[in-house]
């Protein structure tokens, strides 16, 4: 597995070292240097010096710039440290392409030229947009957020996309329309999904849900990009779900339908384990999954390499307890 590499894997010369990694260190430390930030964390000093270096075939995996794009300043600062791309971008969960975190080479197989995503069920416009409808009749932000898998790590991405409230501006749901759900790309041909031998049976296609009210929330987001790029396939290229303050699976990747419907749709974990999935699926300390404690997260990083992932206390919605405790209030 690429993350598990010894340090020097990543050593590899000047002409590879990502813009973009150089870029968010760079950005961090001057906030760090005038004393914004508290808390981040100091995981990329030792050993490893060059933690923005990246394998030369992973970096021919990121997307085209996205030039000129607004960094909400509301979400400009997560309290940690933004995640090294290159680290980002090699430990992903991307089940149609293999069932362990090292996909970003089979995850080149998607095809997302054309793409098309559906808008449809209970809503007075349905829509059908491309890639090119969507970028540029919503405005794009960036935003920086922390991640949380339900598998305990943690991550701090810099977004770009659009709220999910204007989509829904924009198709009108009904007032009969109380979930949503998301379909994710699936084609057998290029998505084998995990080696094991039931992977065929497994509930695809990748489909997530959240209420209304949680779509319609500030924070609920589709992303286009991510690290000033557009978003690349191992991410979930061309558009994805972000929901920062649930776990992680909750944000299908690569999506090519949305619905408004009346009652709660199935969804793929839940449909699988319901008992360790939960339809909301909330980042909460104190409820443990069945199998392992989520009052603690691990830091996906640097230390990671180095088999030493550091620690940091699990915090309740991922910490975006102002803008949704009041849903599940
Ligand atoms: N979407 C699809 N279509 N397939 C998946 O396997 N995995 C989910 C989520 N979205 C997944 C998906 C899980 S478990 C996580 S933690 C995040 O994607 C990982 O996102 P990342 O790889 O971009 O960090």
């Amino acid at each position: 597995m690429a993350f598990f590499r010894a340090c020097s894997g990543w050593q590899l010369s000047e002409s590879q070292v990502t813009a973009e990694g150089v870029f968010w260190q760079r950005r961090r430390f001057l906030k760090s240097l005038i004393g914004a930030g508290a808390g981040f964390a100091a995981a990329s000093a030792g050993a490893c010096q060059q933690s923005t270096i990246m394998d030369g075939d992973l970096a021919n995996t990121l997307g085209k710039p996205l030039g000129g794009v607004r960094l909400n300043q509301a979400f400009a600062d997560a309290g940690r440290q933004p995640t090294a791309q290159k680290y980002a971008s090699s430990y992903n969960n991307f089940y149609e392409f293999g069932g362990s975190k090292n996909i970003w080479a089979s995850a080149q197989a998607l095809p997302t030229d054309p793409w098309t995503v559906e808008v449809t069920g209970l809503v007075k416009y349905p829509q059908t947009y491309d890639l090119d409808d969507l970028t540029r009749r919503f405005a794009l932000e960036e935003r920086i957020y922390r991640f949380r898998c339900v598998e305990a790590w943690a991550m701090v991405v810099p977004w770009i996309g659009f709220p999910m409230r204007a989509l829904m501006a924009a198709v009108e749901p009904t007032s009969a329309a109380r979930y949503v759900r998301f379909t994710s790309f699936y084609d057998p041909a290029v998505t084998p999904g995990p080696s094991f031998g039931f992977a065929r049976s497994l509930p695809w296609p990748y489909t997530e849900g959240l209420t209304v009210a949680e779509m319609a929330n500030d924070l609920a987001f589709f992303a286009v990009g991510v690290y000033g790029r557009t978003l690349p396939k191992q991410h979930g290229a061309p558009i994805r779900m972000v929901v920062p303050w649930k776990y992680g699976f909750k944000g299908a990747k690569s999506i090519v339908k949305i619905e408004f419907v009346a009652q709660q749709p199935a969804t793929y974990w839940n449909t699988l384990a319901p008992n360790e999935y939960k339809f909301e699926a909330n980042v909460e300390p104190e409820v443990s999954h069945p199998r392992w404690s989520q009052a603690k997260e691990r830091l996906v990083g640097e230390s990671t390499a180095l088999f030493s992932w550091e620690e940091q206390p699990t915090v309740i919605y991922n910490g975006y307890g102002e803008y949704v405790a009041a849903l599940y209030g």
